[in-house]
């Protein structure tokens, strides 16, 4: 049987829960080998005995993905495990209440607080292209994913310092798109809505039903509807897709 990523090696930031673990599943199942990074160790080696539980290929890195020299050692472990780099999913993120945020208004918000969900919802992400970029030319081409957010797209309240970054992560992807398509690398971002993680734990108690209400699917979504875009967006399949940021969000953003 031929998977759409049949020999290709993907890196996943992010990849020890939620999106990022389904994604690294799948890039397994479809044929990939899969570098699985996540600063919570434990949770990417918990990974990785999933992918090869199912018969698949996979290593688990650990490291913060805000620091260069850490994202630089993730991707020099990669090369050494694999060789070559075809496929990067930066996803790693986190949510206003993993800064303190929780509810806050804009003027509420820390100075902290905003600084570090910037540093972790964006600059991470231009970290990783950053050193993921040259190795993709290297392999004659490639594709990047980054995960963005419905938050990329329209504002939501007391989000303030989540929303900047991830629209900041859409204009990086379309940026990065223009720059290396030259050299076949192709740059995506995908937009989950809500969906159901330990991330949107809390305000799925909080506020689940006015979510589902909301959305015309009414339902949260689950990460693996977010893991089939990112493997078609890496696949050949999007050959002339890049530069865009996909919705999946069960309509959301459509009303
Ligand atoms: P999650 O909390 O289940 O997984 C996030 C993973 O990122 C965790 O394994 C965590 O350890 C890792 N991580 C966080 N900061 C890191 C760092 N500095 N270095 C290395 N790893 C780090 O969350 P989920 O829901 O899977 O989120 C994944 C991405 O999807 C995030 O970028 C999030 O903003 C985005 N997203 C999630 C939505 C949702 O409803 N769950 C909606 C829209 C976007």
């Amino acid at each position: 049987m031929t998977g759409l990523l049949d020999g290709k090696i993907a890196l996943v930031t992010g990849g020890g829960n939620g999106i990022g673990r389904e994604t690294s599943l799948a890039f397994a199942r479809e044929g990939a080998r899969v570098a699985v990074a996540d600063y919570e160790a434990g949770a990417a080696a918990e990974t990785v005995s999933l992918i090869n539980a199912a018969g698949g290929q996979a290593i688990s890195l650990s490291g913060d993905v805000t620091a260069a020299a850490q994202v630089q050692a993730m991707l020099d472990a990669t090369i050494a495990a694999y060789g070559r780099l075809d496929c990067a999913f930066n996803n790693a993120g986190i949510a206003p209440y993993q800064v303190d945020s929780f509810g806050q208004l804009t003027h509420e918000w820390s100075e902290a607080s905003f600084d570090r969900m910037i540093e972790v919802n964006l600059k991470s992400v231009w970290l990783c292209m950053k050193h993921e970029l040259p190795l993709l030319r290297q392999a004659g081409g490639g594709a990047i994913v980054n995960t963005a957010s419905i938050a990329g797209l329209v504002g939501l309240k007391t989000s303030g310092a989540y929303v900047a970054a991830k629209h900041a992560v859409i204009g990086l992807t379309k940026t990065a798109a223009m720059e290396y398509a030259e050299d076949a690398i192709r740059v995506n971002a995908v937009c989950p809505g809500f969906i159901a993680t330990r991330m949107t734990a809390r305000t799925r108690e909080q506020r689940g039903d006015a979510i589902i209400e909301r959305t015309p699917m009414h339902r949260f979504g689950e990460p693996r509807e977010i893991a089939e875009m990112v493997v078609w967006l890496c696949s050949s399949r999007a050959s002339f897709v890049t530069g865009a940021a996909y919705q999946v969000d069960g309509g959301w953003t459509a009303t």
